[in-house]
């Protein structure tokens, strides 16, 4: 399953809230093309909590917004706001010739010393029919399209200044469990670094990292 991964303290593209509203730790519901989830994996290490509410779908367009507090243990990730498409799975890398996407997103309101990121977070496996993070897995492709308070990917820098898709990225590479965490962290020059309209195609990524970083074209998207 692609995972596209969000942690906002308050996002949205529509002021008008008029959705259903999730509020349990690990509850999702449809989203048209996706499913919201809100995935409080970690908020046991902290205080607070996090709702996330659809705002609106479109054809295979989606808005929604989440809202969370959390305080304590800084350096703990306590969720991951995320839709996941519900079909874009089930195909080798070497099948792939476009993956477009649109992404608009904002803050609407942020507290001081907020650290968080605003991130795709795609799987890669062995297995035809794999799951996400699971012991098929091969590797965790994640995109950040923002990353406030110093916070850092999964293992070390190993690259800066790579041009894909029009915009400028540094490249992070480590495990975690079973499998490879390939981060790409937005290096644009704004400050901080970031982009709230970010219009590509995923494929250039995936023909990065098969070209460049030795990932075989026959990995199945989980
Ligand atoms: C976000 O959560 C805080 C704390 O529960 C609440 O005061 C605020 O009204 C919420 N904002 C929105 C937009 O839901
Ligand atoms: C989430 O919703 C619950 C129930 O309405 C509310 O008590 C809580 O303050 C909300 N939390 C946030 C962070 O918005
Ligand atoms: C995203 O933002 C851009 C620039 O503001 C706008 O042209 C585009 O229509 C927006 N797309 C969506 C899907 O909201």
């Amino acid at each position: 399953m692609i995972r596209f991964l969000l942690s906002l303290t308050a996002a949205a593209l529509v002021a008008v809230v008029s959705g259903q509203t999730l509020t349990g730790a690990f509850d999702c519901m449809a989203a048209g093309d996706y499913t919201l989830c809100q995935n409080l994996w970690g908020e046991q290490a902290g205080v607070g909590g996090q709702n996330s509410t659809l705002i609106q779908t479109s054809g295979n367009a989606v808005t929604w917004m989440t809202n969370w507090t959390w305080a304590d243990a800084p350096n703990n990730v306590k969720s991951y706001a995320n839709l996941q498409h519900n079909t874009a799975m089930g195909m080798q890398l070497s099948q792939i010739t476009t993956a477009p996407t649109v992404w608009n997103w904002t803050y609407l309101a942020e507290s001081e010393g907020i650290r968080a990121d605003v991130s795709y977070d795609i799987w890669f496996g062995e297995a035809s029919s794999g799951s996400p993070a699971s012991s098929a897995s091969s590797y965790e492709i994640m995109i950040w399209l923002s990353g406030l308070g110093g916070i850092q990917p999964v293992g070390q820098q190993i690259l800066s200044g790579l041009q894909i898709a029009g915009h400028t990225w540094n490249l992070w590479k480590g495990p975690n469990a079973n499998w490879e965490v390939l981060s790409f962290v937005i290096a644009d020059p704004e400050t901080p670094p970031e982009v709230r309209n970010f219009n590509a195609d995923l494929n250039a990524f995936f023909q990065y990292l098969i070209q460049e970083q030795g990932v075989a074209s026959t990995q199945w998207r989980a």
